[in-house]
């Protein structure tokens, strides 16, 4: 049986020290440690969410959800943190929601505690979160990698939604997004059939903005200088960016760029849009006030 008291428990984080923490921490800004992730802030402005239950291929259970929406909270209220980096190891960003916990549950169980629903609060911040995808992207772990702004992979990483094998279908949006970079009939074929496909086809399709050569290492420093690079602008304008961009995916053309002339407009009211442009003017770095 779940542990549904799992699926709605407030987080405790565990006093104990990080295990392995990332070679490149050099900004250590956080000093909560979990059991099925690990954070730090390599660098200035970034936050960086490792999951971390490597003997499951990072297997996606309500406990590590728990600790990844306490974790994402956190950098989301965190004013030196300007851009967050999800990422897992060489082997697996994640292999998926966990079978083994998933499989006794009832639809009653499912229905009434709203499964699979706590996964989507990543979709909620207003802050730009990069997926740095290596090695199994499957399942859940293909759809938390497609929740995130930016998605970045290596050419070899192995995404796919192999529900179809299991009696089920994808259930954090899978049919939803594949289907928004891919197409229909594309992504129609990759659900029925469960066939994976390579972060090299993710790049050519548009579902990942880059597919880079190597492995872990080569697409997590990748997915840091660019969220280093945005975090070293306004906050505001950066925000701002997000919400267009994501207004797109909702509204039509015609509404879509009233949308964001608004938004824009509405820019000329921040501190950061005189700063930046006087800067340009002044041929000087601009020194934002992130108001
Ligand atoms: N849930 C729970 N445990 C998992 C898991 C998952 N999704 N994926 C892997 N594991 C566990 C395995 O059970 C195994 O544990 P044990 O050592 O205790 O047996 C361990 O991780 C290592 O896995 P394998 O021995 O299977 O490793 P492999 O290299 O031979 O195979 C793999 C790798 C092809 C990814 C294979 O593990 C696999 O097929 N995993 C399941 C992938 C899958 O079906 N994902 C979709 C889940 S459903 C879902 O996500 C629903 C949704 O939309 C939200």
């Amino acid at each position: 049986m779940i542990p549904l008291r799992l699926l709605s428990r407030p987080v405790t984080a565990v006093s104990a020290a990080p295990r392995s923490l990332p070679r490149l921490v050099r900004f250590q800004s956080t000093s909560s440690s979990y059991d099925n992730i690990i954070v730090s802030s390599p660098r200035p402005g970034v936050g960086l969410i490792t999951l971390n239950r490597p003997r499951a291929l990072n297997a996606l259970s309500s406990a590590l959800f728990v600790e990844l929406n306490d974790a994402l909270k956190k950098y989301e209220e965190d004013n030196d943190i300007g851009a967050i980096v999800l990422t897992g190891n060489d082997k697996a960003f994640a292999a998926g929601a966990d079978i083994k916990e998933m499989a006794p549950l009832t639809f009653s169980e499912a229905y009434v505690n709203n499964f699979i629903a706590p996964w989507s609060y990543l979709t909620s911040l207003r802050k730009p979160i990069i997926s740095a995808v290596s090695g199994h992207a499957l399942g859940g772990g293909c759809e938390l990698a497609m929740m995130c702004d930016i998605l970045y992979c290596t050419k070899t990483a192995n995404f796919g939604q192999p529900e179809i094998k299991l009696g089920t279908i994808p259930g954090a949006g899978g049919s939803q997004r594949l289907t928004a970079a891919f197409g229909k009939s594309k992504a129609m074929e990759i659900i029925l059939t469960g066939n994976n496909f390579s972060g090299e086809d993710a790049e050519k399709y548009g579902l990942a903005a880059k597919a880079f050569d190597g492995g872990h290492k080569e697409v997590l420093e990748g997915a840091l200088d660019t969220a280093e690079k945005i975090a070293s602008y306004s906050r505001v304008a950066v925000i701002a960016g997000k919400e267009v961009v994501n207004k797109s995916q909702d509204l039509g053309i015609r509404e879509g760029v009233e949308y964001e002339r608004r938004i824009f407009h509405s820019l000329f009211g921040s501190q950061d849009q005189k700063i930046g442009m006087k800067a340009f003017a002044d041929k000087k770095k601009p020194e934002w006030t992130n108001s």
